[in-house]
C-alpha cells in the first residue's frame, strides 16, 4: 500500500503546518500523527511515520520518540474497536480493575491483544479527563461512562451488531 494522503487530507496537513511559525514546522507533528493514524488503519507503521517525518522535514527517529511516548498512538495493529479502559486512580477506585477482567474473560484477550475476529483491542489507558464518569473508557471518538458489566456486555453486543451490518 502506498502510504499517501489523499489530497483532501493534504489540504488539511497544510492547514495544521501553517499554524505554526516558521521553522516550528515539528510543532505539528501530534495533530499529523492522529490524522496518520486515522487515515492508515488505526495504528503507526514504521512507513508511516517515516512519511510524516518526511512531511514535516524532520528525522524519522523524531517522530519514533513521539509516537511511542503517548498511548494514544497505537504500535501496532488494532482491532476495529479499541476499547481504551482507563486505569488510573479514580477509575481504579471505581472498579477499572473489575472491567477490564472481566473484558478480558469475554473476549479471551489480555492487554494489548485483538480478538481472532479482528473486531476488539483491549487497551488500559491512563486518565482520560473523564473522572467523575468513572470507570469509563474511550471507544473510538465516544466516552462510555460508568461502566458495569452488564454495560460491557451490552456495548459487546451492540458493536457485534454493528460490525455485522
Ligand atoms: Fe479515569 Fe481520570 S482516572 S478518567
Amino acid at each position: 500500500m502506498e502510504i499517501r494522503f489523499s489530497e483532501e487530507k493534504m489540504n488539511k496537513v497544510r492547514e495544521i503546518i501553517a499554524r505554526y511559525p516558521e521553522g516550528k514546522q515539528k510543532s505539528a507533528l501530534i495533530p499529523l500523527l492522529h490524522l496518520a493514524q486515522d487515515e492508515f488503519g488505526g495504528w503507526l507503521d514504521v512507513p508511516v511515520m517515516d512519511y510524516v517525518a518526511s512531511l514535516l522535514d524532520i528525522l524519522p527517529i523524531e517522530v519514533y520518540e513521539v509516537a511511542t511516548f503517548y498511548t494514544m498512538f497505537n504500535m501496532k495493529p488494532v482491532g476495529k474497536y479499541l476499547l481504551e479502559v482507563c486505569q488510573t486512580g479514580p477509575c481504579m477506585l471505581n472498579g477499572s480493575d473489575e472491567i477490564i477482567d472481566y473484558i478480558k474473560e469475554k473476549l479471551g484477550i489480555g492487554p494489548g491483544e485483538t480478538t481472532p475476529d479482528g473486531l476488539f483491542t483491549l487497551k488500559p489507558a491512563e486518565c482520560l479527563g473523564a473522572c467523575g464518569y468513572a470507570p469509563m473508557m474511550q471507544l473510538g471518538k465516544t466516552y462510555r461512562e460508568h461502566l458495569t458489566k452488564e454495560k460491557i456486555d451490552s456495548l459487546i453486543e451492540e458493536l457485534r451488531g454493528a460490525a455485522a451490518n
